[in-house]
């Protein structure tokens, strides 16, 4: 249960295919390892990769993975960036109206559905995009809690931002 669709599940399977692949390397791949080489080739940083069934998935492994490593639970988000529906980062996934959203360099944290347990986003901020205040607020209230800050370099859910 996510919040978008993925227009590529509606073609023919080697259509589908041809495109994922030829989006990612011009000419296609073969096999999940000459994707996950062609990555580590263009990100030498990357020492470790795995892949996952849904980017629900992938922010869930990534957000646990962070805490186990670094032994603490605070999680840095942006306000309107959505990370899959999972629980934890369900928070001010949309752009919520201006009152309850709170200032821009402290984001008020707005659980984005029912049936989330109370006490599951306990952990989560939310700090505005490209608002560097808004960031070193975050870290200084919550410093030495801070496990990761997810962040999608170009987000899905916010429109245009002039830099
Ligand atoms: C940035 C981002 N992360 C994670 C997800 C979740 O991906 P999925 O729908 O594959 O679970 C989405 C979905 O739109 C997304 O845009």
């Amino acid at each position: 249960m996510s919040f978008y669709d993925d227009y590529i599940a509606k073609t023919p399977t080697s259509e589908k295919e041809a495109r994922r692949a030829q989006a990612i390397i011009p000419g296609g791949v073969g096999s999940a390892t000459d994707l996950a080489e062609e990555i580590q080739r263009r990100y030498p940083v990357i020492e470790m990769l795995r892949f996952t069934q849904s980017g629900v998935e992938a922010t869930m492994y990534a957000v646990r993975l962070a805490r186990a490593a670094t032994k603490k639970y605070g999680v840095l988000k942006v306000e309107g960036a959505y990370h899959g529906a999972n629980d934890i980062l369900l928070v001010s996934a949309g752009v919520p109206s201006t009152v309850p959203a709170g200032p821009d360099w402290m984001p008020s944290s707005i659980v984005e559905s029912e049936g989330i347990q109370p006490g599951t986003t306990e952990h989560t901020h939310v700090v505005q995009f490209n608002h560097i205040e808004s960031l070193e607020y975050q870290l200084k209230k919550h410093e030495g809690e801070i496990a990761c800050f997810i962040l999608e370099p170009c987000m899905t859910n916010g429109g245009g931002y002039s830099s």
